[in-house]
């Protein structure tokens, strides 16, 4: 239709009836598409092409990891590195260089899946404590996950695999005060700036003293729920100052070096966190 003005005189008669013969065509073809797709739209079984396609489910990382990851970030922030040890362990390891007696009874058969005399899952994450530090000069301070083992019945808050967290700082004038606050500032991070932490005193081998730490009840707030069986508080780990025998076992001077360490689960902390009622179901 532009170059129809250059078309030469005598050829634009022929060249408008085959322009507007066009014209016509293509109107009519648009029109018939047209009612077609009307037609065809209000088709039961009509499937439109253009629509987007449905958004596939890419799933979620499991509540555990979710929960491990929050754990090592907020300990990372405050300048821990992370470490990991094997989960078949030796009976030194997990227990004689940890300061168990020979008769202790964590090494008891009900509690340990031991493979040999010698060889064991690891119960805790604590024998990384001391690959760390037969391989590290203080300062040490070092977070380490895992997976642990325990020869327990399963039922619906407890399983014979679960996870737990070492904590351990070394270096010269650690004090049970920064072991507080470090927790303190851990839990208000975690659970939530108005949770209040306690100290109960407690004995583990490896640490002298010993305490165990709970956490003011998050969903009731510590007023007393089904959750924390309406004491106000929930138990979240197990921790002291490493006990100078856990030292000398690893060759550090207990006269010149102190530390403090902790052990956490995770696994019934995150039914709490997600509200799962069965640890099964992980
Ligand atoms: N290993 C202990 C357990 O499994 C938890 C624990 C308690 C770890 C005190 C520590 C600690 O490092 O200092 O029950």
């Amino acid at each position: 239709f532009a170059e129809f003005g250059s078309v030469p005189t005598k050829l634009k008669k022929e060249a408008g009836k085959t322009l507007d013969d066009l014209k016509k065509e293509a109107e009519n073809k648009i029109q018939a598409l047209k009612e077609r797709l009307e037609t065809n739209t209000a088709r039961e079984d009509f499937f439109d092409y253009s629509l987007p396609g449905l958004t596939p489910n890419v799933g979620h990382l499991h509540p555990i990891t979710q929960s491990l990851n929050r754990v090592i970030s907020i300990f990372r922030e405050i300048g821990f590195g992370i470490e990991f040890g094997p989960e078949v362990e030796t009976d030194y390891y997990n227990f004689s260089a940890l300061n168990f007696a020979d008769n202790h009874p964590a090494r008891d058969m009900q509690d340990t899946f031991f493979i040999d005399d010698n060889i064991l899952l690891r119960t805790h994450t604590s024998p990384i404590q001391i690959r760390t530090m037969l391989k590290q000069k203080p300062p040490i301070r070092i977070l380490a996950p895992g997976r642990v083992y325990r020869n327990e019945a399963i039922n619906p808050r407890s399983h014979c695999v679960f996870h737990q967290v070492e904590g351990l700082y070394v270096d010269e004038n650690v004090t049970f005060s920064e072991l507080k606050t470090t927790l303190e500032v851990f839990a208000k991070r975690f659970f939530g700036n108005d949770v209040k932490i306690r100290f109960r005193p407690s004995f583990f081998p490896f640490t002298e003293p010993s305490a165990e730490v709970d956490v003011s009840c998050f969903i009731c707030g510590g007023k007393g729920c089904r959750l924390c069986k309406h004491t106000g508080w929930l138990e979240i780990l197990g921790c002291g100052m490493v006990h100078p025998n856990v030292l000398k076992n690893v060759g550090i001077d207990p006269e010149k070096y102190t530390g403090y360490a902790f052990g956490m689960g995770i696994d019934r902390t995150a039914l709490l966190k997600y509200g799962i009622n069965d640890i099964r179901l992980y």
